[in-house]
């Protein structure tokens, strides 16, 4: 399967011949200018977290736009569907199954107003067991002892994780979440794109190599095979 970075905290998954879209935020990304363009994404699902503008900017557009099954919490999905969105699928935390596999939805510790500056519910990540391989992404969170549910429900693969700290954890955090969740094979998301989130590269790659773990940072509009 085919994992493919489009900045921040988005990225396309490609698995049993289905295109999965996370957190679409790109056009307002000007680290994505010239790399990556939101009118040309393609994508047959798109599954968001939370309601945070740095994960939803290009939900309503993309969605309207692909015609992809935006699936999400209820509060999300909802909002984007009085956008416009019609192709939608709400959940609240549990699990469901598409025709990718079956899906989690499983709680993160963070927060959630949409742009509009109403509630978001409460924010989530995704647990999926796809047809190729099974992946967790925490969305943005801080560690949390819930990830330590996860090999209860999973062997992963890998691993999606945010890794820019102030909000969400760094990759001092990360590691630890990735003993809880029992992976070694982690990718880095959310960091670089505001001053906030800035990160030394190798230095926190290096917090996982002395762990015996790896932390991959894709470059933006970097394809990885998995
Ligand atoms: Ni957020
Ligand atoms: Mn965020």
């Amino acid at each position: 399967m085919k994992f493919t970075y489009y900045g921040h905290s988005c990225f396309l998954v490609e698995t049993g011949g289905y295109k999965i879209l996370f957190d679409p935020f790109i056009s307002p990304n000007e680290l994505t200018k010239g790399i990556v363009d939101a009118e040309k994404v393609e994508a047959d699902f798109i599954l968001v977290s939370h309601g945070h503008g740095d994960h939803v900017a290009d939900l309503v557009s993309i969605g309207k736009r692909t015609g992809a099954k935006v699936i999400g919490g209820y509060e999300v999905v909802s909002w984007a569907q009085k956008l416009g969105v019609e192709n939608a699928h709400p959940l609240n935390f549990g699990s469901a199954n598409f025709e990718f596999g079956k899906l989690h939805f499983l709680p993160a510790w963070h927060s959630s107003t949409l742009p509009d500056g109403s509630s978001g519910g409460a924010p989530g990540g995704f647990l999926l067991h796809g047809p190729e391989k099974k992946f967790y992404y925490s969305g943005d969170t801080c560690l949390m002892m819930d990830m330590q549910l996860i090999p209860r429900y999973a062997k992963l693969d890998f691993a999606i994780l945010p890794v820019g700290g102030n909000f969400t954890m760094d990759a001092e955090d990360a590691v630890i979440a990735a003993e809880f969740i029992q992976c070694d094979k982690i990718i880095g998301v959310h960091f670089d794109t505001f001053g906030y989130i800035k990160v030394d590269h190798e230095k926190i790659k290096d917090i996982f190599r002395a762990k015996g773990k790896t932390l991959i940072l894709p470059d933006i509009g970097e394809t990885i095979e998995l």
